[in-house]
């Protein structure tokens, strides 16, 4: 066993948590990694591996994600023979290191000792071992395993000076979030104790008078598990908020443990993504030193970039607009797809560039060599089953050299000139079992909102409702159906003070308890908006809505009534005619109120929301004739840069001034930047 080097780290803390600003290992660069197994190799082949990482200039390496079953390998025996002397190859190549404590699956032996910490779904069936992450979150028992490995793991490296930053589990709650068992029941009655007190509070909550659903005593309640019929609304949402908390909790307990044996700044990776919904990252993102996510190209959708950008922007807006860290993304295709797309050339790069443009200071991948067994041997990676002489691997290696000469810009943050609410809480209460129409999906409605800003030339930040909205010129309020009193005053507040909203159908209409607001649709913003909605009349897939003014909608419609709004265009036809589909309020202090009663068409939509941001005084900064082109901007006080991607065929010129770090060249008055190219223009004066 090696000799672990324990010599002092030169860190500055300057407060209890250190945050990764006052971490020199992480803001020395835009740093470039990936998640290595190395498990899965023969020690000969650590050897080239670290060899490898220098030559592509990797410079933090995930370490540790899955190790538990190794270093762990039968019940209270440790083994940190192999860690220990990856570490050790590591930190002689000058690698970073992002440790995993290890804790994301159970090895066979703990679930065959322990069978009872095994996650049960809503009807009760047992999710087996066999797989990833088979624990339940409530598990008295898999915690205390847990912890006890992050206590060996945390004592043995946390002074290390390779260690770099901690990586708590790994994607918590991926597959486990919500688990229906017994413990997940006792666990879930104690959550809403504490929630409501009382069980007057909580029958008043969930609305339990309707259908006989009255209960006596908290010992009375189950999770949401399967029923015959649709479950309580209110129900399943504080089993979401609780599951929520239920992982956080765990994550709180690892890292207290790191905490007493190490100063390095703590995370987990998030999954912002479009089809993981189960944790409030609003709620976890203050308790990480730095936000970290994963991102994977997801080919189900009709804009899989766009979704790229939209989660970029959601990262940064949980990061406070602090840069963060791409922990995970690929090189290539995935395999958990339907269909694995492979990336065209020069996509790993502007993928990559299009998350730095938008606030990462990290590019890391998943995974370093290509697995030649196991679940995932069919998802690329740095090393493909290729090898080196492989254009993927000289891609990666340019990709690195690029992201080097972008690092005088770690630390520079975005600048957006609209924000658009969004909330994880109302995803699980609008996308709720018994809704107006199953085709209305709240993340599609979110999605369609971004996506026509960004082509419009917008930078967005995604940010909660409630949050302060000063100092932008435009807000977006995209189907929020679920909102707190104090959310919507801060809204009517902004727009009072002389700020513009858009807010789009079925917004407003429940409060947190999922009660609807009596009295016209949409409650929370029917003064604010100056309308009044008595009736939704949603209309069936591929039926086609025609506005007045020949705009085309779909899927929803709905019997609204201008009070005080000026009604800019109405339904033409469909079981809405004649009433108003698209209104605008103007409010005394200047600004504006406006309401959009359907799902528009993309290119009317970008009219109106183009209109919108034109009435609020908001320049975009990309230019809305060239929506293939990404623009954003990037800058401290002392410097700006200007990202432009371009993700078309044809070249494009963009006004710039400055040099363009990626080519070295300078640029004077116009950047010409080819298909498929990206320019990073250091610009003459700051913006
Ligand atoms: C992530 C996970 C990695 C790997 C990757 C594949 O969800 O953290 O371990 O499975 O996806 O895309």
């Amino acid at each position: 066993m090696e000799t672990l080097d324990q010599e002092a780290r030169a860190i500055v803390v300057t407060d209890e948590r250190p945050s990764a600003t006052t971490q020199p290992s992480l803001r020395e660069g835009i740093a470039f990694g990936c998640d290595y197994n190395p498990e899965q190799w023969d020690r000969a082949v650590w050897r080239e591996d670290v060899a490898l990482m220098r030559e592509a200039g990797v410079d933090l390496v995930a370490l540790n994600i899955f190790g538990w079953s190794h270093i762990e390998p039968r019940p209270g025996e440790y083994d940190f023979d192999g860690l220990d002397e990856i570490i050790g190859l590591l930190h002689e190549a000058g690698i970073r290191i992002n440790l995993g404590t290890g804790t994301s699956s159970a090895p066979p032996w703990l679930t065959h000792r322990h069978p009872e910490i095994l996650p049960e779904a809503a009807d009760g069936t047992t999710r087996f071992p066999g797989g990833r992450q088979a624990w339940c979150p409530s598990s008295a028992v898999f915690r205390r395993y847990a912890l006890a490995l992050v206590e060996k793991v945390a004592e043995r490296y946390g002074q290390h000076p390779a260690v770099a930053l901690w990586h708590v589990s790994n994607e918590l709650g991926c597959h486990n979030a919500l688990c229906y068992d017994d413990e997940s029941a006792e666990a879930f009655r104690g959550w809403l104790r504490a929630r409501y007190g009382t069980i007057e509070r909580l029958n008043s909550a969930w609305g339990t008078s309707f259908w006989s659903q009255t209960y006596s005593a908290f010992e009375e309640i189950l999770p949401p598990r399967l029923t015959l019929s649709s479950r309580n609304p209110g129900q399943v949402l504080d089993f979401h908020r609780f599951s929520s908390d239920a992982l956080l909790d765990h994550y709180r307990a690892e890292t207290a443990v790191l905490r007493r044996h190490s100063d390095v700044p703590v995370t987990t990776n998030f999954m912002v993504t479009a089809h993981i919904r189960n944790l409030d990252y609003w709620t976890w993102a203050p308790e990480m030193d730095v936000v970290a996510n994963d991102h994977y190209l997801d080919h189900r959708l009709a804009e899989p970039a766009a979704e790229l950008s939209f989660a970029s922007d959601l990262t940064r807006g949980l990061a406070g607009g602090e840069p963060w860290l791409l922990m995970e993304q690929s090189t290539g295709s995935v395999n958990w797809q339907p269909h694995n797309l492979a990336k065209a050339p020069g996509q790993l790069t502007r993928n990559s560039l299009s998350h730095v443009a938008r606030g990462a200071d990290a590019i890391c991948f998943f995974q370093w060599r290509a697995s030649l067994q196991g679940s995932e041997k069919f998802h690329s990676a740095l090393v493909p089953h290729a090898g080196t002489d492989s254009d993927l691997w000289r891609e990666v290696v340019d990709l690195s050299r690029t992201l080097d000469r972008l690092d005088e810009l770690a630390g520079t943050r975005v600048q957006a000139d609209v924000a658009l609410l969004f909330s994880w809480e109302n995803w699980w209460a609008a996308d709720g079992e018994s809704r107006p129409t199953h085709a209305v999906d709240y993340l599609s409605q979110v999605h369609a909102m971004h996506a026509s800003l960004t082509r419009s030339g917008h930078t967005v930040d995604v940010v909660r409702p409630g949050a302060s909205l000063e100092g932008y010129g435009l807000v977006v309020v995209p189907s929020l159906y679920l909102v707190r009193d104090e959310e919507a005053r801060v809204l009517s507040d902004f727009a009072e003070a002389g700020g513009h909203v858009v807010v789009t159908f079925f917004s407003g209409i429940v409060d947190e308890e999922d009660r609807v607001r009596p009295g016209g649709y949409p409650g929370a913003f029917r003064d604010l908006l100056g309308v009044s909605v008595e009736e939704f009349a949603p209309v069936l897939p591929g039926q086609v809505l025609t506005l007045a003014s020949g705009r085309s909608a779909s899927l929803w419609s709905e019997r609204t009534r201008a009070r005080g709004a000026e009604v800019l265009d109405s339904f033409a036809d469909g079981p809405s005619a004649g009433r108003p589909a698209i209104t605008r309020r103007a409010l005394p202090g200047g600004g504006a109120a406006w309401y959009i009663a359907t799902h528009l068409d993309a290119a009317d939509l970008d009219g109106v929301l183009r209109e919108a941001a034109a009435g609020a005084g908001v320049v975009p900064i990309g230019d809305p004739r060239e929506p293939g082109l990404e623009v954003v901007r990037r800058a401290n006080e002392e410097r700006s840069y200007l990202f432009l991607i371009n993700h078309t065929d044809h070249a494009i010129d963009h006004p710039a001034t400055g040099i363009d770090i990626v080519s070295g060249d300078p640029v004077e008055g116009a950047a010409h930047v080819p298909a498929g190219f990206v320019s990073v223009i250091r610009e003459e004066s700051a913006a």
